[in-house]
């Protein structure tokens, strides 16, 4: 009985892997229907039923929504915790079901574009990214890029090519930067005595922003490629620069880099951070914001592991790294030393010097 019982319960747990894909995708529908808005302007007081939610996406669409296939889609959003259920027997004997925001899918509500995580949910699902799931094995059976393999180039170059793709990329790196940063600028105490910091590889200059707007004295560069300079707004107190960071990086106090080494391989990272070195006085800084796989941290190992996967489908050789592979870099780069502030985030801020 015991044997048939795990057989059953390995069985199960198989399928929740094998159908997990449509976790996110499910999350990506809420989002392009505005649910979480939707729940938070007309049920912050009481949760909405399915009727009521498809009322509000059907005067934004002009189109009469579906609300069997919406049901379906609350109802398993639900089931992992994205929406509160509740559930009440109509007159008729009928349960009718009424969802409301979590804390998960209260970081999903768009009324600050700075804190949403919302656009993140609709780059990191990319059909792009989506389609270099589908060549893992062939990076192990030919060392190949999936990326590359589904989109015949890489995801920057893809992205200059589809003004869609990289819109959507672009915001989606912005947000979620906010709270990050305004943690960052809190408790980082290197900024008060920096005139300027460039951020590498900045998108649409998100981090700077909030660097200077707690530094005004801050002179910052914002360094990205041609594709996403051209898309990014004025930011007072910011400069922004096109270039490639392969090739030179502008000279600063610091330099700022979030998201960046997880996107390249051991190579491409020691070339990055030798331009870093050069970029920075003796007496300067280069910060990183990045995941790090950590042992002896649970939740945040497994989200750091979902993210290499991440990484492998979406980046030509990008990988999260552990302390040690991070150590590994700083000094061969030339760097002498580091130091790691721990965030309440993914990722953590380390801070190396020459
Ligand atoms: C994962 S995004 C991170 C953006 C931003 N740092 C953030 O955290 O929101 C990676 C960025 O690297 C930029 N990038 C890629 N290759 C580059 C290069 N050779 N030189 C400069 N920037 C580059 C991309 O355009 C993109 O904005």
């Amino acid at each position: 009985m015991a044997s048939s019982k795990s057989s059953m319960e390995a069985h199960l747990e198989l399928y929740e892997i094998i159908l997990s894909a449509a976790k996110p995708m499910a999350l990506r529908a809420a989002v392009l229907l505005n649910i979480p808005d939707i729940i938070a302007i007309h049920g912050s007081q009481n949760p909405l039923s399915v009727d009521q939610i498809a009322s509000h996406i059907s005067s934004s669409t002009n189109k009469p929504a579906h609300t069997d296939y919406l049901f379906r889609i609350m109802r398993l959003l639900a089931s992992i915790s994205v929406f509160t259920e509740e559930t009440t027997i109509d007159y008729g004997g009928t349960p009718q079901f009424k969802y409301g925001l979590t804390s998960i899918s209260k970081l999903l509500v768009k009324n600050d574009a700075q804190q949403s995580c919302a656009p993140t949910v609709l780059a990191i699902n990319l059909k792009c990214i989506v389609d270099g799931y589908q060549y893992l094995h062939d990076s192990v059976i030919e060392g190949c890029h999936a990326f590359t393999k589904a989109n015949g180039m890489g995801i920057f170059e893809y992205n200059s090519h589809n003004p869609e793709a990289n819109r959507i990329f672009n915001e989606g790196m912005a947000t979620n930067t906010g709270p990050l940063m305004a943690h960052v600028v809190k408790i980082y105490d290197g900024f008060k005595s920096l005139k300027s910091v460039v951020d590498v590889a900045g998108g649409v200059g998100s981090a700077l922003s909030v660097i200077v707007a707690e530094y005004p004295h801050i002179h910052g560069i914002n360094f990205d490629l041609p594709h996403v300079i051209r898309t990014a707004s004025p930011i007072h107190g910011v400069e922004h620069v096109e270039g490639n960071m392969f090739e030179q990086i502008p000279p600063a106090n610091a330099v700022f880099m979030k998201w960046i080494l997880h996107d390249w391989d051991n190579e491409q990272c020691l070339k990055i951070l030798k331009n870093c070195y050069e970029a920075i006085p003796e007496d300067g800084k280069v910060l990183i914001v990045d995941a790090v796989i950590d042992e002896e941290e649970g939740m945040k190992r497994q989200a750091g592991l979902l993210f290499d996967m991440c990484m492998m489908a979406a980046c030509t050789g990008g990988k999260e790294r552990t302390w040690k592979e991070f150590e590994d870099l700083f000094y061969k780069a030339g760097f002498n030393s580091y130091r790691v502030i721990k965030l309440p985030f993914l990722q953590s801020l380390i801070e190396i010097s020459k």
